[in-house]
């Protein structure tokens, strides 16, 4: 039964926790792989060639543990290589722009939304493209931020420092009138605080792990796929391309609980 079998998530590290723990928190009976490129990390500044090509290593890794779904928790690999995976692999395949793109037209009122990520997802324009598909009126301002995935790895999550470099970058996108901000990376989200206090109380922020978890429940529902265990509480494995030992304390972080047990994977 496909209904029974595990959702997979990838990403280039760690970050994409962030959306299994929205995921466990709305669909907590469902049972999910996870596999974090760490060895590979970071993805944001790298080409399109190399982050398709990782891309469709890590998800021939899931799809041999007989995933039923794949989640790319990855903007940078979901900018880049949705597409191509989709045309490699017969399974649904979720990347969180679409999911994150869909959640900013329901929130803006002003149609001016701002898109902020790694420097491939806003080079790739993969963000305004969904966008104005969804809304041609929208107008959408992007800015890379690539300082802010060290400093969360950092966990300066609260820090002066970072407060400064936000300020720096969110700038422009502050005199462009947007009502909301798409946080469009993995780890961006855990700067949630730091954004707002940067970008005012009339901005609302997307945060596109809570935006996948939603888009995931509707696909599972859509395709029958959704699991009808009885059981309270779902498995979860996680594996890593780098030594596990390095990862745990950052990962539990991201995730906000416990990890049993960090394996490593080859690709
Ligand atoms: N996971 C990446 C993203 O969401 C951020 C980290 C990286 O650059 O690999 O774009």
């Amino acid at each position: 039964m496909n209904s029974f079998k595990p959702i997979g998530v990838f990403d280039s590290g760690i970050g994409g926790l962030t959306v299994v723990r929205a995921l466990r928190e709305r669909l907590p009976k469902e049972d999910i792989i996870y596999f974090g490129d760490t060895a590979r990390v970071p993805y944001g500044n790298k080409s399109q060639t190399t982050i398709e090509r990782f891309s469709l290593e890590n998800a021939r890794f899931l799809i041999e543990h007989q995933v039923k779904m794949i989640v790319i928790a990855c903007n940078s690999s979901s900018a880049f290589a949705l597409q191509s995976l989709r045309a490699s692999f017969r399974l649904p395949i979720l990347g969180v722009i679409e999911a994150g793109a869909k959640r900013a037209i329901q929130t803006t009122e002003n149609r001016k939304i701002g898109v902020i990520g790694t420097h491939a997802t806003i080079s790739s324009r993969a963000y305004e493209t969904v966008l104005e598909k969804l809304d041609s009126r929208v107008r959408v301002f992007s800015q890379s931020c690539p300082l802010f995935v060290p400093l969360v790895e950092e966990h300066w999550l609260y820090d002066e420092v970072t407060f400064e470099i936000a300020k720096r970058y969110l700038s422009s996108l502050r005199k462009n009138d947007i009502d909301t901000l798409i946080l469009g990376c993995t780890h961006y989200p855990l700067l949630g605080d730091v954004i707002s206090r940067v970008m005012g109380d009339g901005v609302r922020l997307v945060d596109s792990a809570t935006s996948m978890a939603i888009e995931i429940e509707k696909v599972l529902r859509e395709q029958g796929l959704e699991t009808n265990r009885s059981r309270e509480r779902s498995q979860a494995r996680y594996f890593v391309s780098d030594d596990p030992d390095k990862f745990v304390e950052l990962a539990e972080k991201f995730l906000g609980e416990k990890i049993e047990q960090l394996e490593k994977a080859y690709v």
